[in-house]
């Protein structure tokens, strides 16, 4: 159903409406019952359902009075997402009226597709041995400013702002204002970082009169893209914005943030919500690790402080600790139990992507089955193709043909080439990738050639060029212009 700004403002007059009667079970009964965030179902959010139905875009406002106001964790806001099906956020006091025209939302949509499968990182470095070289594969693909037509009014993106673990954010503009869209890496990471968590702290602390926090204009929690203001690293007038910062509120609810990022967290804007947690504490006791489910606050972290497998195993019982095992077995000296933990993470959404990135940490016997599975999971393909150059190298070229099967894959694989060090498979990779008609591969492996310092030729610059509007086209993204 399409919602135009109109159908957007009854649909949120109904949710208004919706909310005054008030729900006999709602969240935060739940929370007091002490039980465990499985059982939260469809039921407890029943008092603004009818709404989100009929407008079928989410409000902070929505957020507010299903909750009553109160801090939401990752895990309640992920079944929220999941029962209600929601995807697009908007932030109506904020978000420019281009932003709830669906269409606009939708072109995001296929630009965080787009940026996600081409922008990424590898988990490992691999320095060239050449003056002005990059770290071959690290090296992102340098975009252009990009300029799109989406048949609402243009979209831009001007440049990277940064990279991080949990995604990339890009300077974009919508019509004549500019945002920040932060790309996560993994759209269903549940977890305290990356976008379910992420957004869902933007929304707790959305209209709760903090000073120090970027505003939250738009969303889509299933796709993982959030459009926030953009930071300009210079000194804001806190006290204009709002009465307390983000610590001062995380206090006040009994939570912690050591992992706030701003570029000037100081007097600036904090960008990077990510890390919120409760109480930590570690317990070989498995009762007293099962308590820390009945509370919202601290099952947010419970994954990260599991010690033994009985432990590691009931985080998979919780869909908001899945995404923490993978890290947490980081330090684990048994690895065939690390081992049987990753394979275990592959088999949930969740978690899958964050399995596949882990496992380069562990033993490389393990490597190649792992890669091999996360490549069947949608979930965990993109990530697994970020990882083939940890795959031991007589594996490698068969890891290579493995994942291209994969079309979202390719761009990934089109970084892979210098990962070789035989420099006949080195051309062997070169030449399948630029014969191939896949643009992201073409493009992401002339662009890495290019950022080597390798130099292209007059035809190979030509072929990139071709290659980008190919690229973004396949994604339902034209570029304006002929350049
Ligand atoms: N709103 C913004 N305005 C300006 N710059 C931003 C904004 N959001 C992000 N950035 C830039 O992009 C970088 C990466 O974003 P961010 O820190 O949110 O990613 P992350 O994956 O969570 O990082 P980390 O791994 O450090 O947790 C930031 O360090 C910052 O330089
Ligand atoms: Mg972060």
């Amino acid at each position: 159903m399409e919602i135009t700004g109109e159908k957007l403002k009854s649909g949120i007059s109904v949710i208004k409406n919706a909310v005054e009667k008030d729900s006999s079970i709602s969240i935060p009964n739940f929370r007091d019952s002490g039980k465990g965030l499985t059982e939260l179902t469809t039921e407890h959010f029943s008092s603004v359902v009818a709404g989100i139905k009929k407008g079928k875009v989410f409000t902070p406002f929505d957020f507010h009075k299903m909750f009553q106001g109160k801090f939401v964790t990752p895990g309640e806001f992920y079944i929220l997402v999941q029962t209600q099906n929601i995807t697009h956020i908007v932030n109506p006091q904020l978000g420019h009226e281009l932003l709830q025209n669906p269409k606009t939302m939708q072109t995001i949509d296929k630009l965080a597709k787009a940026l996600r499968q081409a922008d990424g990182t590898y988990r490992f470095s691999h320095p060239v041995d050449k003056p002005g070289a990059t770290f071959v594969g690290t090296s992102e693909i340098n975009l252009p400013k990009l300029e799109f037509h989406n048949g609402v009014s243009e979209l831009a993106v001007h440049k990277k702002l940064g990279t991080g673990v949990f995604g990339n954010a890009y300077e974009v503009s919508i019509g004549d204002k500019k945002y920040a869209l932060k790309v996560f890496t993994d759209p269903n990471r549940v977890d305290v970082n990356g976008a379910i968590g992420e957004i869902s702290y933007q929304l707790s602390m959305t209209n709760k009169g903090i000073s120090n926090k970027t505003e939250l204009y738009a969303a889509n929690a299933k796709n993982g893209w959030m459009l926030t203001e953009l930071s300009n690293k210079e000194h804001y007038d806190l006290s204009q914005r709002g009465k307390r910062t983000i610590s001062e509120y995380l206090g006040d609810v009994g939570l912690n943030c050591d992992d706030l990022c701003g570029p000037n967290t100081e007097k600036g804007l904090v960008v990077d919500i990510g890390g919120i947690y409760g109480e930590i504490g570690k317990t070989k006791v498995l009762s007293e690790f099962q308590d820390k489910y009945k509370n919202p606050y601290t099952s947010m972290t419970a994954g990260r402080d599991a010690l033994t497998e009985k432990q590691f195993m009931e985080c998979f019982h919780h869909p908001e600790s899945r995404a923490q095992v993978a890290r947490a077995t980081r330090n684990m000296a048994d690895s065939e139990l690390r081992y049987k933990l990753l394979d275990k993470a592959l088999n949930y959404k969740e978690s899958a992507a964050t399995a596949i990135f882990e496992t380069p940490e562990a033993h490389s016997d393990m490597r190649f089955h792992l890669y091999k599975k996360a490549l069947t999971i949608p979930e965990s393909r993109i990530e697994a193709a970020k990882i083939i150059d940890s795959i031991n190298e007589k594996n490698r070229y068969q890891a290579f043909l493995e994942a291209w099967r994969f079309p979202e894959c390719r761009p990934m694989l089109g970084k892979s080439v210098h990962t070789f060090t035989q420099p006949k498979q080195q051309d062997q990779i070169f030449n399948l990738i630029i014969n191939s008609n896949d643009p992201g591969a073409k493009l992401s492996c002339l662009s890495i050639k290019q950022g080597n310092g390798d130099g292209l030729t007059g035809a190979e610059q030509v072929l990139k060029d071709v290659s980008l509007r190919q690229y973004f086209e396949g994604h339902g993204l034209h570029l304006k212009g002929n350049g």
